[in-house]
């Protein structure tokens, strides 16, 4: 059965003179979330922005946050997250030695939990953790920056996480990240992606609303 797309656009790319004025653009757009790239310099190769950037994207936002934790020990700051209001909190598989509890923590804290997988991780490392988790976010990119090719395999791993869910009766939903551009969008929905995040092509494009509408009419196909 199709079903529409959800779309994340990422702040990442976002000119950040002018923060304000780009969330107001997307909280004009089709978007369903706001999806906002935190990370540390430690697990991932850049450092992007913090509290005082999610807070102030929580003031003036009318979208749900996407926040995606590219950092060690995300746990420690699940109850400031939850302050920010309404979230999905994702967390690194890579990052988590105790991902059920990271995941439990979470959702005791009344906030939906995503899981994120780095390219190189199968889809399988989820089979004891898939029934307990809001969303898998898929990298279809190692990480760390904006702008990156995006990597095909991923197309063969949303396939492995569909029938991981079908398997298990599990509720999540599956979002890809990195390299999402009109060219590659549709080929994800086919391939049965349930949100697409997406930074550049959004961001660096001439109209950003018309941009986010063109992604958001694309059907997704299970
Ligand atoms: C990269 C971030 C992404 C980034 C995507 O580590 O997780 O959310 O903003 O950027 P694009 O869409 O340009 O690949
Ligand atoms: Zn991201």
């Amino acid at each position: 059965m199709a079903k529409e797309l959800k779309i994340a656009p990422s702040l990442l790319s976002a000119d950040f003179a002018h923060l304000g004025e780009e969330i107001e653009k997307i909280n004009r757009s089709d978007a369903d979330w706001l999806h906002l790239d935190v990370m540390d310099g430690v697990f991932v190769p850049n450092i992007s922005f913090g509290f005082p950037v999610l807070e102030a994207a929580a003031r003036i936002s009318t979208k749900p946050l996407d926040i995606h934790f590219m950092i060690v020990e995300p746990e420690k700051f699940i109850p400031r997250v939850k302050k920010l209001g309404d979230v999905m909190m994702n967390v690194h598989y890579e990052t988590c030695s105790h991902l059920h509890r990271v995941v439990q923590e979470i959702k005791d804290a009344g906030m939906k939990a995503g899981v994120t997988l780095n390219p190189s991780t199968p889809v399988s490392m989820l089979e004891d953790i898939i029934e307990d988790v809001d969303m898998v976010l898929l990298m279809s990119v190692n990480p760390g920056f904006g702008g990156q090719k995006f990597i095909p395999h991923t197309l063969q791993k949303i396939a492995v996480l569909r029938e991981l869910i079908a398997r298990t009766n599990s509720h999540a939903l599956i979002e890809i990240d990195g390299g999402v551009n009109l060219q590659t969008a549709p080929l994800l929905a086919e391939a049965g992606a349930d949100i697409l995040v997406a930074g550049s092509a959004v961001f660096q494009s001439p109209d950003v609303t018309e941009t986010i509408h063109k992604l958001k009419s694309l059907q997704q196909s299970r």
